[in-house]
């Protein structure tokens, strides 16, 4: 028997893989697929203090090894999600995070204040989003305002705090650190990689917004070198995102420094992907050797400068 458990800081996950904010929306449609209780857990769609009507279309283009979206934080608000949607999705009996995303740091106190005493796993501070104009991806380049807002919410929160960070930045590891200075429970990353389409018969963006997030089997290596990078920076534990749509993906991710993973786009290519790469971890691990998915956490050898 092979022990899929995984730890990130004090939560234990019967599995480490879970749905992706953006990719799952609040789990309803996809439990039509399967029990939802198979997974390691679930993030939500960001969920903002007032309704979101998100960006006008185009807001999805599909490119070589993924998409580029910007949906631009559509949801139904705190206040409809925690009446409408949190009481079933907690029903379901699989870890909940809810991803939550502001314009300055009092939307995020405030969100984060509106979710204690929900039933909720974590929260996870969406800090990277780029398909909007203000706060997101702006605080998540300032390694000052990640510090302050983690700590913010820190103070409020009741659940471990997991801050997202974006790939579109010089140095992710000094954000990694400023997560952690402000106290935040976990980081995960990447969020999309900020890109562009032409339609070259009319010469307009392909997207309304002009750029969109990119994201897919094409961002995977881009991910795994920042997770590294990332573990490397922090004592904290890193939960690995992009670009994950294997068994083998999931292997490298951990390998790679991750406690955990989280599956996004490949939820939007076929609904099966979570369950198909679940159902082909424990023949992967026997094959590998190893007895425990925690175990590979981190466990790459990286060569050194000279190896031969
Ligand atoms: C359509 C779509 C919507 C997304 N919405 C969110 C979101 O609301 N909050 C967030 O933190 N990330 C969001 N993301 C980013 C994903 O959670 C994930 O970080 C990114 O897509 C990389 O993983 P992947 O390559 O497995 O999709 C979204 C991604 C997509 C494709």
């Amino acid at each position: 028997m092979i022990d899929m458990r995984v730890r990130v800081g004090s939560l234990v996950f019967d599995n480490p893989l879970l749905a992706a904010s953006g990719t799952y929306g609040f789990g309803r449609e996809m439990s039509e697929f399967y029990r939802l209780d198979r997974l390691g857990g679930i993030v939500t769609k960001a969920v903002t203090r007032e309704p979101r009507i998100g960006n006008p279309p185009h807001r999805i283009a599909e490119t070589a090894g993924g998409m580029l979206n910007a949906v631009g934080l559509q949801n139904p608000g705190i206040d409809s999600v925690l009446r409408d949607e949190l009481p079933w999705l907690l029903k379901q009996h699989v870890p909940v995070v809810v991803n939550i995303a502001g314009r300055d740091l009092s939307d995020y106190v405030v969100l984060t204040d509106n979710l204690v005493g929900s039933g909720i796993s974590a929260v996870e501070l969406n800090l990277s989003c780029p398909n909007v104009k203000t706060g997101c991806m702006a605080i998540g380049s300032e390694p000052d305002l990640i510090e302050a807002v983690t700590r913010a919410c820190k103070r409020v929160a009741d659940v471990p705090v997991w801050v997202k960070l974006t790939p579109n930045v010089t140095h992710i590891g000094d954000m990694a650190k400023a997560a952690e200075a402000g106290g935040a429970d976990a980081i995960s990353l990447i969020n999309t990689l900020l890109g562009m389409r032409i339609d070259i018969r009319t010469r307009r963006p392909v997207i309304k917004n002009n750029t969109g997030g990119y994201s897919g089997p094409g961002v995977f290596p881009v991910a795994l070198r920042m997770v590294h990078e990332c573990s490397q920076a922090v004592r904290i534990p890193v939960v690995g995102i992009g670009g994950i749509h294997t068994a083998e993906g999931v292997i490298e991710m951990m390998l790679a420094g991750a406690s955990a993973v989280q599956i996004g786009t490949a939820n939007l290519i076929d609904p099966y992907a979570m369950p198909d790469i679940l159902d082909a971890l424990p023949g992967l691990l026997t094959e590998l050797g190893a007895e425990a998915m925690a175990a590979l956490t981190g466990a790459v050898q990286p060569w050194q400068e000279g190896a031969r």
